[in-house]
């Protein structure tokens, strides 16, 4: 049995990315693995959410978590700020984090870029975080999207490095999981790059049927193929990407063909894209819809879910402790 951990930032609602990248992995795993899954709301400080906006968005996606199919009763669900342990061990794994290395991150990077008005020592020190988050429980297997490949890579590095530093084979070193080997990009529906929250081209698992047929139809596309069977210009093969995720085979292979015909018109591909990422997503809606009236049963899991996590979280902090060398004088 392997350990396996993921989570979700709590800076908005969750999106088919996250979706798709994510939980859809980790919900096949609940059942046979010792599984983690957490709402990282230390790192959503990164953005500086209000202290009534903190709170909600921990909320809504704990209420989403569930309402997607994460099983309280199998996988260990908690929020990340119940665990002290792992700012504990954050602040351990900065001492022996660099600067050059962070600063050359692409997330931090990109961040760098999109927000220079706040480049905060949360975002270069970010990965370190995530590093912790990992490995205070041992995780080998981390089911995430292809965008976190690299933040994946800087946590071996720290585990790797703790061991090295410590002569020891303390912390096992995690790896990005997808059960098809290749991580998974979902785009957005503006013609290039991902979907994610901070870009506006996301469809959400709380969308309603109309909004989801509005940005639907509104996604980028281009003048149509110019001759037989030629390739698919970015946002055609993004709008076949998601296709791919929620809709039937037979109705991929139509749309293909048509165009390679030149048949093709993306008014009827996008109708039918639409439908189908609604069929999806309807009954998950559904239960968002009546979990979110449930504060009992929210605060029951994340109550049961951050004693279990504290366990295992402070056995790894009273370890790391003796390990670096702290002892007691009384
Ligand atoms: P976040 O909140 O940006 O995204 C959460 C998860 O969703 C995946 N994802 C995607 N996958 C495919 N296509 C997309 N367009 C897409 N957008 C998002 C992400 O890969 C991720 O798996 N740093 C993390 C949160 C985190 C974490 C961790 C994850 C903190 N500590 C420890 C795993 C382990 C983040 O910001 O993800």
């Amino acid at each position: 049995m392997e350990t396996v951990l993921s989570g979700i930032r709590s800076t908005g609602n969750l999106h088919l990315g996250n979706y798709f990248g994510a939980i859809k992995n980790f919900i096949k795993m609940q059942y046979e693995h010792n599984c983690y899954f957490f709402i990282a709301d230390y790192h959503s400080l990164t953005t500086h959410p209000t202290p009534a906006d903190l709170h909600s968005n921990v909320k809504q996606v704990l209420t989403e978590y569930l309402a997607a199919g994460l099983d309280p009763e199998k996988a260990t669900i908690y929020v990340q700020s119940d665990l002290p342990e792992i700012a504990e061990l954050y602040l351990l794994l900065n001492m022996n984090a660099y600067i050059g290395e962070l600063e050359r991150t692409t997330s931090f990077k990109d961040k760098v870029r999109k927000q220079p008005e706040n480049v905060n020592a949360g975002l270069l020190t970010y990965p370190v975080l995530m590093a912790a988050d990992i490995i205070i429980h041992h995780a080998s297997k981390v089911p995430v999207g292809k965008d976190q490949e690299q933040n994946l890579e800087m946590a071996r590095k720290f585990a790797k490095r703790f061991n090295h530093m410590y002569k020891i084979k303390y912390f096992t070193e995690p790896q990005a999981f997808n059960f098809n080997e290749e991580l998974v990009k979902i785009p957005g529906l503006d013609g290039t790059g991902k979907m994610g929250k901070s870009d506006g081209n996301g469809i959400y698992l709380a969308d309603s049927d109309k909004a989801i047929r509005k940005k639907v139809m509104r996604a980028v596309t281009d003048s149509g193929p110019s001759e037989p069977n030629s390739a698919f210009t970015e946002p055609i093969s993004n709008l076949f990407a998601l296709m791919n995720v929620v809709s039937e085979q037979s109705t991929i292979e139509h749309f293909k063909n048509s165009y390679a015909e030149c048949s093709i018109r993306y008014g009827d591909l996008k109708k039918q894209l639409a439908e189908d990422i609604i069929k999806f997503v309807s009954p998950i809606r559904a239960r968002i819809e009546d979990i979110s009236h449930n504060d009992e049963y929210l605060s029951k899991v994340a109550k049961m879910g951050a004693e279990k996590a504290r366990v295992n979280a402070s056995k790894t902090i009273k370890e790391v402790r003796e390990i670096i060398g702290f002892r007691k004088f009384y």
